[in-house]
């Protein structure tokens, strides 16, 4: 056992995100396929008489410090199913977008799963983490695989996908959140006015063998072609100002473009690093968006440094 320890998780954009019927749980079948990119979240914990959770970074008013937070459901979960106490303070150090689209809540869920773990000496064998990980949301897993990798099921089946290189990306940061929950309703609400929005109305989600190729050959330019995001539609229903936001990254000369996740951020892919930062530079200029962040990937999911 050690007192204080951190583990490092990065953010995702979903390169695919294709939505079947909604489910009768409520949930909908997916066929996604995340990518982990190094823009990252820092959760150190430390030894506490209680649970307690501290934020700092630009967005730390708005992050939730009770129960709420899925660092303390994640350290809640593992202490149950370990039957002990769970004593930890736990510091999340976040960088990544709040509620935009890029699992930064799942993240630290993750990472709290990791770091926990580790503090209190359990010894979680890493399909025991992927299981609990599973139970606390949809994209927790993926927090802990990184890389590139297959999202079936609600996106919590992973199977690795191949890539081969380092693919640039930049981050369009919106002003405030979008709910994931509203987005998918959006989803189903404008799939109902078209004639349906049920398992029976709506296609199997499949992977895109374009898409996978595009990663397996490390061609951007393919990437950024096939780059598809069935919530995009309902983001931007929700958001029409984020029609605006993509348009300026393609203007700026992206590669591919669409809304990370259930959006707000909107994610462009660019040829190299130098692309990155000028479509970053012009981002920034275009006054339709919050910040821009530029980012490379795929990294590794959440780790102990
Ligand atoms: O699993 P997670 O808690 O992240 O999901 C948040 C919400 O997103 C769900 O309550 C549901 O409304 C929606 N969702 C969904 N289908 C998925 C994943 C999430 O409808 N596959």
């Amino acid at each position: 056992m050690s007192s204080s320890l951190t583990v490092r998780v990065p953010a995702k954009v979903n390169v695919q995100l294709a939505v079947g019927g909604r489910r009768a749980d409520g949930f909908h079948g997916l066929a996604t396929v995340f990518f982990a990119v190094g823009l990252y979240d820092h959760v150190t914990a430390s030894a506490a008489d209680a649970l307690t959770i501290t934020v700092e970074g630009p967005d730390a008013a708005v992050v939730p410090t009770d129960d709420s937070n899925l660092a303390a459901r994640a350290a809640r979960l593992l202490a149950a199913r370990y039957g002990v106490e769970p004593r930890a303070h736990l510091h999340i150090s976040k960088d990544i977008p709040v509620a935009g689209g890029m699992a930064g809540g799942s993240a630290d869920g993750a990472a709290a799963l990791v770091a926990c773990d580790a503090l209190w000496g359990l010894g979680a064998s890493r399909e025991e983490l992927f299981e609990l990980a599973g139970e606390l949301g949809s994209d927790v897993p993926f927090s802990l695989h990184g890389g590139v990798a297959l999202g079936e099921g609600r996106g919590e089946r992973l199977t690795r996908v191949e890539t081969s290189g380092s693919f640039h990306w930049v981050f369009a940061v919106a002003d405030g959140g979008l709910s994931t929950p509203a987005v998918y309703g959006e989803c189903d609400r404008l799939r109902e006015l078209a004639g349906g929005a049920d398992e029976f109305s709506v296609p199997a989600p499949a992977a895109d063998p374009k898409l996978l190729a595009a990663l397996a050959e490390g061609d951007a330019a393919a990437l950024g072609a096939a780059l598809s995001n069935d919530l995009q539609p309902a983001a931007l229903s929700l958001r029409p100002s984020l029609a605006d936001t993509l348009r300026a990254g393609q203007d700026a000369g992206a590669i591919g473009a669409l809304v990370s996740g259930s959006g707000p951020t909107c994610a462009f892919l660019a040829k190299d690093a130098r692309e990155a930062a000028s479509v970053a530079d012009s981002l920034a200029a275009s006054g339709t968006c919050r910040n821009v962040r530029t980012a490379a990937g795929p990294v590794p999911g959440a780790v102990l440094l």
